[in-house]
């Protein structure tokens, strides 16, 4: 599939986005483990979500899915079955870092294997925690990378502090924790997101928050079955907020959108560079915070984005570095190594496909120096197999002279299926809702770190 894209006519729309990914994927899993059915609604039925279902139904859970945003989870109460044979997780590493904290706690052993990308991707965060715990995990590729064969077994809590601040790493110890004799603390540099650790006290498994970013789960608890109701990914929404945020007097409401603040960097800093940002809590009923965010485009400015902000947006950093290109002055990103192994190397992405469109940037190690307001020119882009580049760099095109291309795009099905129809209905003048506003509260500009 390529998306083809031109410039946007003036945005005043209000849409809702998918079912949030990270938390889809921990709803899945969780319900797989409590003792009755659970039922699931606002599911992502992406590529990436559907590989942690079929793990899951292949690991002997019993999984309906009467619509594609629903599932009817058979929990069994942690007991899962060996496979009939390997499991392959796709492009998903959320699917292999997490399934590797579950299988951490089996007798039988597993392989899981993923596509090409998937096993280019660094698994020794996750091995060496989990070998700690007692797990037996070989990683057959070179450099600790996939395929993974995993036996578990009896296995020990351990206080781990990770040296990176990912949610996989994080929710991989917490979900073998599960299964583990006594108390495992993972601690981390910075909070990155917290779903795992509020879907298993929603399915009232006992966790404790410390200070400085740990999080502890004590073994041998069973999750209570409960429904769910996944909100829309503010990651997803992301694409579209940015761009009502870079078109001056441009107007967007998302409604049904997830609000818990491991996720939200991306509002305080659209504010800071020049946008107007209101975001409502509706619900708070099922611990994931949801409700609307309202987006008044101005003329933005750069700015610098580093430290513990990284991991709350780190899955925005794609299309904030096409804000980049489109405010004023020069926007800097460090801190933001860890792009470097996603999906592809995001950071040589988006310089590539920024420079493609004739935009000044500097690669640096760990991110990126870009110059604005640059005339972003039309043109025909890879996406590097990249979800997230794809998405981002359709965003460009709506802000560019001519045409852009972006080639072999079905990978944003990854995270966002019915990507390109909500595309289309930012092309359309015909076809954009009007809106009506939120009452909300202002969201402040996040400040810049020292
Ligand atoms: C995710 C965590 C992040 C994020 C990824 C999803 C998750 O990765 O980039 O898209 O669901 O836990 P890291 O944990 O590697 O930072």
């Amino acid at each position: 599939m390529e998306l083809r894209v031109k410039r946007a006519p003036r945005i005043e729309a209000e849409i809702t986005v998918p079912g949030d990914k990270s938390i889809s994927h921990r709803a899945a899993i969780i319900a797989a483990l409590s003792n009755g059915v659970c039922v699931l609604r606002g599911f992502l039925p992406s590529d990436d979500c559907m590989r942690t279902v079929n793990a899951l139904r292949a690991l002997g859970i019993h999984i309906e899915q009467p619509e594609p945003d629903m599932l009817l989870v058979h929990g069994k109460k942690r007991v899962l079955t060996p496979p009939e044979q390997e499991i392959d997780c796709g492009g998903s590493a959320t699917t292999m870092r997490l399934l590797a904290g579950l299988l951490s706690g089996q007798t039988f052993e597993t392989r899981l294997v993923g596509n090409a990308a998937l096993t280019q991707r660094p698994m020794a965060r996750v091995i060496e925690p989990l070998r700690k715990m007692g797990a037996d995990i070989v990683a057959e590729g070179p450099e600790q990378t996939p395929p993974l064969r995993i036996r578990g077994g009896a296995l020990r809590g351990i206080n781990y502090r990770s040296p990176i601040a990912s949610a996989q790493v994080k929710s991989a110890i917490l979900l073998a924790g599960l299964f583990a004799k006594g108390k495992t603390t993972v601690d981390e540099p910075f909070a990155s997101r917290n779903h795992t650790e509020l879907m298993l006290n929603y399915f009232l498994i006992r966790t404790v928050k410390g200070e400085d970013d740990t999080v502890s789960v004590f073994g041998d608890q069973v999750p209570e079955s409960r429904d769910f109701m996944i909100p829309g990914d503010i990651s997803s929404a992301a694409f579209w907020l940015v761009a009502a945020a870079a078109q001056p007097g441009g107007h967007l409401l998302v409604r049904n959108i997830g609000l818990n603040d491991t996720r939200t960097a991306l509002l305080g800093v659209l504010v800071r560079m020049g946008a107007q940002v209101r975001e409502a809590v509706e619900d708070v009923d099922q611990v994931e915070p949801r409700g609307v965010v309202e987006v008044t485009g101005g003329p933005l400015k750069g700015t610098v984005i580093h430290g513990k902000e990284i991991p709350q947006l780190i899955d925005e950093l794609p299309v904030l570095a096409v804000a980049g290109a489109l405010a004023s002055g020069t926007t800097i990103i460090r801190h933001a190594q860890e792009l470097r192994v996603k999906e592809t190397d995001r950071i040589a992405a988006i310089a590539h496909n920024l420079r493609g469109m004739g935009v000044q940037v500097i690669e640096l190690n760990d991110g990126l120096e870009i110059h604005g307001p640059a005339p972003l020119r039309g043109a025909k882009l890879a996406c590097f197999g990249d979800h997230r580049i794809a998405m981002a760099f359709a965003v460009a095109g709506l802000f560019a002279d001519g045409e852009t291309i972006i080639q072999d795009a079905e990978c944003v099905r990854d995270s966002y299926p019915g990507f390109e129809n909500d595309l289309e209905e930012f092309m359309s003048p015909r076809r954009v809702r009007s809106s009506t506003p939120v009452i909300g509260t202002l969201v402040p500009a996040a400040p810049v770190e020292e």
